[in-house]
């Protein structure tokens, strides 16, 4: 049985989907740690409603890519973790975690990449002028929103959308997806 961990920095929109997922069968088994780089996530909030176990890896003690990286894969090794799920973790993650975890972390980026990797994607879907966009769920490696996609799903562009209502159709949908594709890892069916 897989045990893994969700990694978030702020809303918890995606770990709150999760959770949902677990209570309605959809994703075999809660997480079993969520770990964050910032204390006062309100992604916390709903990791506590549900009993899950939090971790505050502070950036302040483990200064740097490499040391944080040491010291997340300390912590989740420790609890038999062996699969990471970026929901809104806001750090690039490093060589030394991806290497720890082979073909085992997975993130969720709100385009379809390879257009519009990095921060802001909806906003720079406007700006380009697409027509359509969406979300994808991706293996993670050394890269920005780079690994292998695993997949996708397309969300028109309308006519007045803004930041706002393009960033919360995406964000619909991404609650959708990603639960779906963590349990496909989980459960063996997703060949990784
Ligand atoms: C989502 O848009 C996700 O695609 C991106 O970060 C955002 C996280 O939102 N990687 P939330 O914290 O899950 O609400």
């Amino acid at each position: 049985m897989h045990k893994y961990a969700v990694l978030v920095s702020g809303r918890g929109s995606n770990l709150e989907a999760i959770i949902n997922s677990v209570k309605k069968g959809i994703v075999p088994s809660m997480p079993s740690m969520v770990l964050t780089d910032n204390s006062s996530a309100k992604a916390l909030e709903f990791a506590k409603k549900a009993g899950i176990e939090t971790c505050f890896v502070d950036p302040k003690l483990h200064k740097g890519k490499k040391r944080m990286g040491d010291e997340i894969v300390r912590l989740l090794k420790a609890k038999g973790i062996d699969t990471i799920c970026l929901a809104g973790f806001m750090r690039i993650i490093g060589k030394n975690v991806v290497e720890a975890f082979p073909r085992r972390i997975i993130n969720i980026h709100p385009s379809l990449l390879p257009m519009f990797p990095g921060l802001e994607a909806q906003r720079q879907a406007l700006d380009a002028g697409a027509a359509v966009s969406g979300c994808t769920v991706h293996f993670v490696d050394e890269g920005i929103d780079t690994g292998t996609i695993i997949e996708q799903s397309r969300v028109d562009v309308l006519k007045n959308d803004t930041v706002e209502t393009l960033s919360a159709r995406i964000l619909e949908r991404e609650h959708a997806v990603y639960p779906r594709v963590l349990a496909s890892l989980l459960n063996g069916s997703l060949l990784s």
